[in-house]
């Protein structure tokens, strides 16, 4: 047996006998028009390499900014009071070097690495001078659990930017959001906090710094524009509950790169409003995998555009490449591409849900957001045989179109293959075979859908 996988092996089989049946099922089978040579498909007895070569370990940030140097002035917390002995609240010294350090030009606000502060629900508020970093060496934390939390903060939210510019947010310290304190395993809880939230600012870079065990999400945007996300490590258990690594929404051009993120939620979500996202060379796992949506949810317009993730890595999830809409919302999802995808035990890999629904009693609905130009190449790997690893369920009035796939190539992680994809309304090309053989996709445009009157349902 090779290397002594036996999950390889069974692998090589498996495939074995799915190349026969290929021969004989004859599959709806198009070359794309561009394509001048016949698509790769591996004739021999294994499946190729996986595409990607995400990081293992976040590597030092390029635009790492070198503190240290005579043009920036250093504000030390301590030097505004900070303790850092991981009991006293250190929030009024943060927020003293905070205004401090706004107000003057190239600041570094220092969280030295000797120490460990304990900050209660804070938000840092711009515009501040330009060329503002802070550097965060130590372990910044909040107070144990909600009850310890001061009876006037929010619990919903921890550390907030507000109305930030170009600002950068570095370290090679922590983030600890002791969100065991707060009964990670129970089920959704309203109250949780977000560990680091950034609201309407601009041009904001975070690289090279650890985010742990928040309570929910563990840095999000929202109302942002020109977002450069580099080195970060996301790390929480497997069983917390909305702990999504990364969230955007209403937030344009946004760049998410070498970066690792284990927890128990989504690892990247991408929800309304987004445009311009690139993700490159992310390590997602165990997790619940990259995820646009959910969309649409109280009949909203949700309107997302042009997301390109390749380079990635997907292991232990419970979803890998997820896009998923509540019946009744309007608006689009449009060019989306996955490229140079590595699964690795996943559950529903490739996934299109368009009836999300939390309480499973949600009432069919007519409208829905129309899925449109998503491409999926080069996606290769296992799978978790508990699902199909291909689940295309579009709207049953508005299909999901121009759906392409090629150089898909997914097989059990352990047991026997589940070969039957799933599509309703789903229409689409597939560029090169695929394994398993998605026969599901239809060809062409959908007859009910007048696709020139409503170019993208909306979302200009
Ligand atoms: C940062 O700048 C200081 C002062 O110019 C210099 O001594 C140090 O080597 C620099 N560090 C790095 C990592 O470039
Ligand atoms: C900040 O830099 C600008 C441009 O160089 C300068 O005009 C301004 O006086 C500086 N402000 C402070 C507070 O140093
Ligand atoms: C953000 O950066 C871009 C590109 O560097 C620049 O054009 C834009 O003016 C910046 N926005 C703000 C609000 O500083
Ligand atoms: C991704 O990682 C590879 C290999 O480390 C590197 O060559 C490439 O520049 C990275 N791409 C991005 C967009 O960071
Ligand atoms: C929604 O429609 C599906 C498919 O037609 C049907 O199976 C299901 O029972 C419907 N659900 C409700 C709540 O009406
Ligand atoms: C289908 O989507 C691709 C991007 O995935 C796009 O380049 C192409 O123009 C779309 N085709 C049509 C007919 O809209």
């Amino acid at each position: 047996m090779p290397n002594g996988h036996p999950s390889l092996y069974a692998s090589i089989t498996t495939l074995a006998l799915l190349l026969l049946s290929l021969e004989k099922c004859e599959p709806r089978y198009h070359y794309h028009k561009h394509h001048s040579s016949s698509p790769k498909f591996n004739s021999g007895n294994q499946i190729s390499l996986p595409p990607a070569s995400a990081p293992a370990e976040p590597p030092s940030m390029s635009k790492d900014i070198n503190t240290t140097r005579s043009e920036h002035r250093v504000f030390d917390v301590r030097s505004y009071g900070a303790i850092g002995d991981g009991s006293s609240n250190d929030a009024q010294a943060f927020r003293a070097a905070w205004k401090a350090a706004c107000t003057a030009n190239s600041s570094v606000i220092l969280v030295p690495s000797d120490g460990v502060f304990m900050v209660t629900s804070t938000i840092f508020s711009g515009p501040c001078r330009p060329g503002l970093v802070l550097q965060i060496d130590g372990v910044v934390m909040p107070p144990d659990g909600p009850a310890n939390w001061p009876a006037a903060d929010s619990k919903k939210q921890w550390l907030v930017f507000y109305r930030v510019n170009n600002m950068i947010l570095q370290g090679g310290g922590t983030i600890e959001g002791k969100g065991q304190d707060w009964g990670l395993t129970e089920a959704h809880y309203p109250g949780l906090a977000t560990a680091l939230r950034f609201f309407m600012s601009y041009n904001v870079t975070v690289g090279r710094l650890r985010i742990r065990n928040s309570p929910q999400f563990h840095i999000k945007f929202d109302g942002c524009e020109g977002v450069h996300i580099e080195g970060l490590s996301i790390s929480s258990p497997s069983f917390s509950p909305n702990t999504d690594g990364i969230h955007i929404e209403n937030t344009k051009s946004v760049g998410i790169y070498d970066s690792i993120i284990s927890n128990g939620d989504d690892c990247i979500s991408i929800g309304p409003g987004c445009s311009n996202v690139d993700i490159a060379n992310v390590t997602c796992g165990p997790s619940h995998g990259i995820s646009i949506g959910s969309l649409g949810v109280h009949n909203s317009q949700a309107c997302v555009t042009n997301v390109k993730v390749r380079n990635a890595r997907i292991r232990d999830s419970d979803n890998g490449l997820r896009i998923k809409t509540w019946q009744g919302g309007t608006g689009s999802v449009s060019g989306i591409s996955f490229e140079d995808i590595a699964m690795e035990n996943v559950r529903n890999c490739i996934i299109v849900d368009q009836y999300y629904c939390l309480s499973k009693q949600c009432l069919n609905q007519t409208s829905a957001v129309w899925v449109t130009d998503v491409a999926y190449s080069n996606i290769k790997g296992t799978y978790d045989v508990r699902s199909a690893p291909v689940h295309f369920a579009c709207s049953d009035t508005v299909a999901c179109t121009n759906i392409t796939m090629s150089e898909v190539e997914l097989l059990p992680h352990e047991g026997e293959m589940v070969d039957d994809p799933f599509c309703w309304n789903a229409y689409g090309v597939l560029e090169t075979l695929t394994i398993p053989p998605i026969y599901c996709l239809q060809e062409g445009q959908p007859q009910s859908l007048a696709l020139e009157d409503i170019p993208a349902m909306g979302c200009s």
